[in-house]
């Protein structure tokens, strides 16, 4: 289109700026990829939901990746949903159908929730591509490197790291281009949703832990092999959340020569590496409201006896709960046959369930 002089109705730059307020995350909606759609052939990103034309392009010249980017649009959606089981909010704005790409307005606007979701999805796909480099997922990278440091007596390097250099360059450049488009969003948010996704890789990074495997006489452990590993997502989910529930509120304001983000109540500082930053204050989610993007509490389980954010109390913001007795099926009694067998009987048990009025 460059150097053309069409010009567009308004209606329609109108629509295609809304369309390009979040896209963010928009390439979340890959998890809805069908399982049997072989992704081989260039033409196929053409049928791939949610990717902005950076991104398409990225699936062309990277057609081995994309396996691995969908599953960790996968991922994103389980480990985000388990991780706030318990809170009013839970995660289930995330879901973006295909064929209505729009999101739900709390993630459209600069939450928290935002902030939390954007971290999570930059960490994960990094996430995802390290381990596929490890277990051979992908022909184009493979275990990270042998660790410089020399290890201690009675260890040694060997086995296969997770590879998160080439994890971060390759999940960066997938996840990240939305915010590097020049029309997408306001630039207050392209800047939180790019600080944010940063702030989950390096969540990422240091979560690297060594991992050992025991050799020697029967198990005796005379000697270690070990390697650099990556911690679970759902570990990584955790940081991520206690970095949400004290995210710093930041406003756009002009510091030095151009506009940038910066703590909105708290003394003048710079926003710092390892805070999570939000524009625009939540709801509390208690009621539906739709333009808030808000499902409400109203038929959530909560817990009588924890003292938490999943309490009745404060699950069903005061509304109250109803009881109810649910029947649940176990197997039990389980005995194991020599061999090899096992065999169980089935026992009934009757557990209280609450749900917010
Ligand atoms: C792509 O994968 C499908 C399914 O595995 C296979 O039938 C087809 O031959 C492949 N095409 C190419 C170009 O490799
Ligand atoms: C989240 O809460 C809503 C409203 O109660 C409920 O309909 C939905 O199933 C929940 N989602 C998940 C993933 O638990
Ligand atoms: C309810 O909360 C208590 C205390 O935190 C916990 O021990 C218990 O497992 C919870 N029950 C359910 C059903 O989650």
């Amino acid at each position: 289109m460059r150097g053309s002089s069409h010009v567009l109705p308004l209606g329609v730059i109108a629509a295609l700026m809304l369309s390009q307020v979040c896209s963010g995350i928009k390439w979340l909606a890959l998890s809805h990829t069908p399982a049997s759609l072989h992704i081989n052939q260039t033409q196929h990103c053409k049928q791939l939901p949610g990717m902005v034309s950076s991104q398409a392009q990225l699936c062309r010249s990277n057609l081995e990746l994309m396996q691995t980017i969908i599953q960790a649009a996968r991922e994103v959606k389980k480990t985000c949903q388990k991780t706030f089981a318990d809170m009013r909010w839970n995660c289930s704005s995330i879901d973006i159908p295909i064929d209505a790409p729009k999101y739900r307005p709390d993630l459209d606007r600069g939450t928290r929730e935002a902030a939390f979701v954007y971290a999570l999805s930059a960490a994960t796909i990094s996430h995802t591509i390290a381990r596929a480099c490890t277990t051979g997922d992908l022909r184009l990278c493979s275990c990270g490197p042998v660790p410089a440091e020399i290890p201690e007596p009675g260890y040694r390097w060997g086995g296969c790291g997770d590879n998160l250099h080439y994890g971060l360059i390759m999940g960066s450049k997938f996840s990240d281009a939305p915010m590097k488009m020049k029309r997408s969003s306001s630039h207050a948010n392209k800047l939180m949703h790019l600080h944010n996704s940063e702030v989950g890789r390096q969540v990422l990074r240091e979560s690297v832990v060594m991992k050992c495997k025991c050799h020697g006489v029967s198990g005796s452990c005379s000697i270690r092999t070990c390697w650099k590993g990556l911690q679970d997502l759902r570990d990584i989910a955790m940081d991520l959340k206690t970095k949400y529930l004290s995210a710093t509120k930041v406003v756009h304001r002009p510091m030095g020569t151009r506009k940038q983000l910066v703590p909105k109540d708290i003394d003048i500082r710079p926003v710092r590496d390892n805070e999570l930053v939000y524009l625009q204050s939540s709801p509390d989610f208690c009621s539906k409201n739709e333009k808030q993007g808000s499902v409400g509490t109203q038929g959530r389980q909560c817990n009588k006896t924890s003292s938490g954010s999943d309490s009745c109390d404060l699950m069903c913001c005061g509304r109250g709960y109803n009881a109810y007795t649910e029947k649940l099926v176990e197997r039990c009694h389980c005995k194991y046959h020599w061999c090899c067998y096992v065999t169980c009987k089935m026992c009934e048990r009757n557990v209280e369930r609450y749900v917010c009025k």
